[in-house]
């Protein structure tokens, strides 16, 4: 069964998506078998791979509403070796829909058992909320890798994540572990950025991936491309990175 992970952070705009894009792609690129679930009604996922989000009949509110199977959702070859389960607004719904619904929280966990033989990986991204589309994502994951933004406010928030993480572990899905932790959008030129990653390692004890995402240009630029950043620009700063990423989460898999 392929490995499962949720890219999850309740703060928004720190690269979760970007993240699960690029190392999706990535993965892809290195001959693994990838599904990419978009779990965020805003999206982005989707539409970063070049789908016209809004016209596709079968996506992820479907699998949770019951209303299709997931074999019906997923498309198949966006790339190479790579496959998507697609999300658009509709999903901002399904919460107030399944309440009072049994076992809503082991939806997509039942649905994607089904396909995971499949698949080397499986990256869900979460969207910008602790609510029960990223516990969905949870309960389905082996790991959860969290992106953090090199910023000032970057610690904010962080415990309430992780408190999150130990909750789903202890109540729905005991399997759960922290995959660990990528800094994004690091910029060189700046003391804070260093400052950043230095606090977070004082603080956090938990994986750290040696790979740091730059901010680059190129990385903002390719989604309204539809495009992953290894297709995109290959030989930029931010398809290095990924690259680099994609490597190690294959070898922190293999250890
Ligand atoms: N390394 C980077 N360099 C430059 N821009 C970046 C980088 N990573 C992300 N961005 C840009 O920052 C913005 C937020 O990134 P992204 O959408 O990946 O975050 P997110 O955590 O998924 O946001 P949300 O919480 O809304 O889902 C986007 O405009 C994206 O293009
Ligand atoms: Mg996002």
């Amino acid at each position: 069964m392929g490995r499962i992970i949720a890219i999850a952070n309740q703060k928004g705009g720190v690269g979760k998506t970007t993240t699960a894009i690029n190392l999706s792609a990535c993965l892809a690129a290195e001959n693994k078998k990838v599904l990419v679930i978009d779990m965020d009604p805003q999206g982005n996922t989707s539409s970063g791979f070049g789908l016209d989000k809004n016209n596709i009949e079968n996506t992820v509110y479907e699998i949770l509403l019951g209303e299709s199977d997931i074999e019906e959702c997923i498309i198949k070859n966006v790339l190479d070796n790579m496959d998507i389960i697609p999300a658009n607004v509709n999903l901002s719904g399904a919460e107030i829909e399944l309440i009072g619904v049994d076992m809503k929280e082991y939806i997509l966990r039942w649905q994607v058992r089904k396909v995971a033989d499949n698949y080397d990986f499986i990256i869900i991204d979460c969207p910008p909320s602790l609510s029960m589309l990223t516990v969905n994502s949870m309960t389905t994951a082996d790991t959860v890798l969290v992106p953090i933004q090199c910023e000032f406010y970057a610690l904010e928030g962080l415990s309430q994540l992780m408190h999150t993480i130990n909750l789903v572990k202890r109540r729905l899905n005991p399997d759960l572990e922290l995959e660990g932790v990528v800094f994004t959008m690091y910029d060189a030129r700046t003391n804070l950025s260093l400052q950043v990653v230095e606090n977070v390692k004082n603080n956090l004890n938990q994986n750290i991936y040696k790979t740091i995402i730059p901010r680059n240009v190129r990385l903002a630029e390719a989604p309204s491309h539809g495009l992953p950043i290894n297709i995109y620009d290959p030989k930029s700063a931010g398809a290095e990175s990924y690259r680099e990423l994609a490597k190690e989460v294959i070898k922190r898999g293999e250890a």
